[in-house]
């Protein structure tokens, strides 16, 4: 069912997708070509739960895109926050998704090169205790030569080295799932990156790795050999 009450023409999104988390819009605010992320009440939810949900992802988003741009990671700055509403209203990064962008570049040097990029920033962000939550390369901007990191709906603040093997694994499964073609070199390229920003890498590669297998039923040794733990 579309959302009436919002305004379909600039949706980034088709409104029926299913599961979306949030709606948003490319708007005119004060001047500036900004993104209105709207988190809309799920009808499939119980009414309190779903308030609950709603605000406590607009509050922790917004919280987490300060705390990575202090950190020295570029993300949108924000505008307004509605917690009425659960909406953002957050800079607009004209870019290309890194998803998109790795898909189009045939240069196997320069993806791995941004990879391992991103696997710098995210040591960064984890050196800081910003867990990501949705790590994915459709969950970061290239705007030229920058990176903007976007959608920390599903982040938190954690200190523990389970969170940030959770996000360890998340970018890997997106390499397996979306970038399947490369995957082991982008994970290994990430890695390298991270290992450059976060001195704690190789315990978090380890419990990352003892997870997978859990996951997926194997033994420990059968899934190392994608982790550069030595
Ligand atoms: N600040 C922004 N600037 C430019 N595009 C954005 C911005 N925020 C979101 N987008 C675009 O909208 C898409 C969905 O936004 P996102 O925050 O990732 O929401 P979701 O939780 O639904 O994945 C992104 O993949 C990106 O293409
Ligand atoms: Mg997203």
């Amino acid at each position: 069912m579309k959302e009436s009450n919002l305004d379909a023409q600039n949706s980034i999104r088709d409104h029926d997708t299913w599961g979306a988390e949030a709606f948003l819009f490319k708007e005119q605010w004060f001047g500036f070509d900004v993104i209105k992320k709207v988190r809309s009440p799920k009808k499939y939810r119980i009414k309190e739960i779903d308030i609950e949900l709603r605000t406590s992802r607009t509050i922790i988003e917004s919280k987490l895109l300060i705390a990575a741009k202090k950190a020295g990671i570029k993300t949108p700055n924000i505008f307004e926050i509605d917690l009425e509403d659960t909406t953002i209203i957050m800079e607009n990064i004209a870019g290309i998704l890194v998803k998109e962008w790795l898909k189009n570049c045939s240069d196997a040097t320069k993806q791995n090169e941004l990879i391992k990029l991103i696997g710098n920033y995210v040591g960064i962000l984890h050196t800081n205790d910003i867990i990501h939550g949705d790590l994915t390369t459709s969950n970061i901007i290239k705007q030229n030569d920058d990176l903007y990191f976007i959608d920390f709906g599903l982040g938190k603040f954690s200190q523990a080295i389970e969170d940030k093997a959770v996000d360890i694994l998340l970018i890997k499964k997106c390499f397996t799932s979306t970038h399947t073609q490369s995957d082991k070199e982008f994970f290994f390229a990430f890695q390298e990156g991270y290992m450059k920003t976060m001195n704690q890498a190789t315990s978090i590669f380890r419990r990352a790795a003892k997870a997978e297998a859990r996951a997926r039923h194997l033994k420990e040794d059968q899934v190392i050999a994608h982790y550069l733990v030595s």
